[in-house]
């Protein structure tokens, strides 16, 4: 779908280019031309000041005909100096959604009027094929004329001066990107009913077949063998089969330095005993945000094949409540032999990613990030816009830390002294307790993990306020977001 091009092709037909424009300075070469094509009428509208310039502004122009584009779209980019990526990620997305509404299936977009200083183009032009994909993605609904045709892009010519080999590659990296971050909101916002962990190992299943990855999964029997008897705790109050999903990339002739995704895959969290309040009970479809985010980076990981060795382990549970519902008070034993007592039912997310963890590591895992919509409370302290973070390891913490910088999906570590870790020892009669209280809830939450990834590196990424979103945003509906796919990518890149 994507093209790369010096230039707009004579005797192609465009159905829209799209050309950013700043507040001050002269046009970009390309709309010099179009302009020209056009008998000045582009320069015309700008002296008439119909030509808008603030960042976010667009303006429409048709061509009749004069142009190889059917309609120019210009948009503002507002002053050169303080035009971000976020703003490209941005303007690309409000565009082409602009265009998807006005059926224009072929686009052309000029790269280069879309530079940003100390900003590689190949970057920009992974940005911009990454935001192409984001803003295309759909929520499937299940309503009665849900099966009509949605109208998609067709054809993508990125244009600019620099258009070479390494472009094509940026191109392809950032639908890599694009998908498979859309790949995770999908996951995110099916419905409990319709993605059980059964439902979920077979979507796995699915991305290890397309890029061929080494799959298993543990059912309940091998559960049972291992011992992994905090997943097993959860499970008992449902119906539905609990999973271990186990992927493989394979990069390296040996299975060494390996880098293990564990991803909390709780398809509906109703809270168990411990039951949640009914209002936006709903949302918690969304538990499995985790398990989303790395099968989201697999999917990368498969398209870009980076020369790493890769492990994703997903534990798959639901939380409900039935008459063999785990109970506070309970006292269970994890794989790694640890007792925990269970002070709250709805504190099952640790509970999952304790033999998750444990599992990766007996699979290999030199390396750790968990990936969980863990806590309520890092929404208290971050809000929804930056994902919370408890690790054990600086520089492994840095190198994440680094490629949530090149995703722009912000991070920020919480303090782990030792007063915190006290707090999950303060059971009487197990070695931990999985829900010390609300102070510092996330870091507890957090800590709880570590206790499994004991002396392996490891960085755990609390999605609970960044996963979900209930605004429209420029390259999405509301629902499931996709985070940390693109960041796990552009760790192992
Ligand atoms: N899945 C929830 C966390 C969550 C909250 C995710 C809000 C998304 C949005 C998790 O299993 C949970 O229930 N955590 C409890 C822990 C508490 C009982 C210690 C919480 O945050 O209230
Ligand atoms: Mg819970
Ligand atoms: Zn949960």
């Amino acid at each position: 779908m994507y093209t790369i091009s010096k230039e707009l092709k004579k005797g192609q037909s465009y159905d829209a280019l799209i050309v950013g424009i700043h507040e001050k300075g002269e046009f970009p070469p390309l709309l010099q031309n179009v302009d020209q094509e056009l008998d000045g009428q582009v320069s015309e509208l700008k002296k008439l000041k119909q030509l808008h310039t603030k960042k976010g502004e667009l303006t429409k122009v048709f061509t009749f005909g004069k142009s190889s584009a059917q309609v120019l779209y210009t948009i503002g980019l507002g002053k050169q100096a303080d035009f971000s990526l976020d703003d490209l990620q941005n303007i690309i997305g409000q565009v082409v959604r602009e265009a998807k509404k006005g059926k224009l299936a072929q686009l052309a977009i000029d790269v280069d009027s879309f530079s940003i200083a100390n900003t590689e183009t190949n970057e920009i032009v992974h940005i911009i094929s990454e935001s192409v994909e984001l803003a295309s993605y759909v929520v499937d609904t299940y309503k009665e004329k849900t099966n009509e045709k949605q109208f998609s892009l067709e054809a993508v010519t990125l244009v600019g001066e620099k258009a070479d080999e390494e472009w094509e590659k940026a191109a392809l990296g950032g639908r890599a990107f694009g998908e498979g971050t859309n790949l995770s909101r999908k996951l995110v916002n099916i419905p409990g009913n319709m993605l059980t962990p059964t439902i979920l190992a077979e979507e796995a299943k699915k991305v290890a077949d397309k890029h061929g990855f080494e799959f298993d999964v543990l059912e309940r029997e091998d559960m049972e063998k291992l011992g992994m008897g905090a997943l097993l705790a959860v499970a008992q109050g449902t119906d539905q089969p609990p999973k271990m999903i186990v992927l493989k990339y394979q990069a390296k002739e040996k299975w060494e330095d390996v880098v293990g995704f564990v991803g909390k895959g709780l398809t509906f969290d109703a809270g168990g005993i411990s039951l949640k309040p009914g209002l936006n009970m709903h949302e918690m479809k969304m538990d499995m945000g985790g398990a989303a985010a790395v099968l989201g980076a697999m999917e990368i990981i498969g398209q870009i094949k980076p020369d790493r060795n890769i492990l994703a382990v997903i534990p798959s549970s639901e939380n409900l409540i039935n008459g063999s519902a785990l109970k506070p008070g309970d006292v269970i034993r994890a794989m790694s032999g640890k007792t925990i007592e269970v002070r709250n039912t709805d504190a099952e997310g640790r509970l999952i990613l304790a033999d998750g963890v444990a599992y990766a590591k007996q699979l290999g895992a030199n390396y750790l990030v968990d990936v969980a919509t863990l806590t309520g409370a890092v929404l208290i302290a971050l809000g929804n816009s930056t994902t919370g973070v408890v690790h054990n390891n600086k520089e492994w913490y840095a190198k994440v830390e680094e490629a949530s910088e090149r995703s722009r999906e912000p991070v920020w570590a919480f303090p782990t002294h030792k007063p915190y870790h006290d707090l999950l020892k303060s059971s009487d009669v197990a070695d931990l307790n999985n829900a010390p209280g609300r102070l510092g809830g996330s870091i507890t939450a957090g800590l709880f993990i570590g206790e499994f990834a004991e002396d392996t590196p490891w960085v755990h990424l609390d999605i609970a306020g960044t996963a979900w979103t209930s605004k429209k945003t420029s390259t999405g509906q509301p629902g499931g977001t996709g985070v940390m796919a693109r960041t796990l990518a552009h760790l192992v890149k």
